[in-house]
């Protein structure tokens, strides 16, 4: 009953915030977008990037989740009517080299999504985007993706690395997978191209995690053989 469910859930907002391009932050957007409308919420991505590449990749799916394109400006007005609409959920899609909109993204949210790759650059360019989600006061966790499916030493090295410096660390880590990118034209997700492969049943913990952090209420798993 959605309207049951409205009643639960005041809206909450996830930002995906990172400096370094290339990192995962608009993938990790919309599969996250997708994996909360599988799972029945009401959801929209805020496109912060002047690139709009989620923006793009909703005018080609014409289907929910839909993306806004949007600016630091104009971000708490884009919250309000989402709110206002009844969403459950806005995922905010941050622009890179863009420290200000970063900023006003994690001031937006309630919990930060800090997408990095496993590797010594990656990990580097990972204490700048922090400060920033430190700055802001808001919780905020890397996820490592893209990782090796060959070999976990990268990455439990990525992870001792920021376990040392005291940055929170998602348990989980999404890897390197065709099906995450295989999607991205069509205006899809790898949940719907390859629903029982390995990228859907990582999203769907990445997904599950998150939500129970910012205390999103799920009515039951979803159903993840449904396309
Ligand atoms: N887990 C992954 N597996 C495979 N390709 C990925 C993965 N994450 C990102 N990519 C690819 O890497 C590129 C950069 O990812 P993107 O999400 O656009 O990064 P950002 O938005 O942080 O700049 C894209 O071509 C995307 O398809
Ligand atoms: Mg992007």
């Amino acid at each position: 009953d959605p309207s049951a469910r409205q009643q639960v859930n005041t809206m909450r907002t996830l930002a995906l915030v990172s400096q370094k391009g290339g990192a995962g932050k608009t993938t990790l957007a919309l599969h996250l977008a997708v994996a909360a409308h599988r799972a029945g919420l009401q959801v929209a991505i805020a496109d912060l990037d002047p690139q709009s590449s989620a923006w793009k990749w909703s005018e080609r799916r014409k289907d929910h989740p839909e993306a806004v394109v949007t600016s630091a400006e104009q971000l708490e007005h884009v919250k309000a009517q989402a709110a206002a609409g009844g969403l459950d959920l806005l995922i905010i899609d941050s622009a890179p080299h863009a420290d200000r909109p970063a900023l006003v993204a994690c001031k937006a949210s309630d919990l930060v999504l800090i997408p990095c790759r496993a590797s010594i650059l990656d990990i580097d360019a990972i204490g700048q985007t922090h400060d920033l989600t430190t700055i802001a006061r808001k919780p905020s966790w890397v996820v490592f993706n893209a990782c090796n499916t060959s070999t976990e030493f990268d990455l439990q090295e990525a992870r001792a690395g920021l376990h040392e410096r005291g940055i929170p660390v998602y348990s989980g880590a999404v890897y390197q997978r065709v099906s995450y990118s295989r999607g991205f034209i069509p205006g899809r997700t790898a949940q719907e191209i390859e629903p029982a492969g390995r990228a859907a049943t990582e999203i769907e913990d990445l997904f599950r995690w998150a939500a129970d952090q910012i205390g999103l209420a799920l009515s039951q798993p979803a159903n993840i053989e449904a396309a």
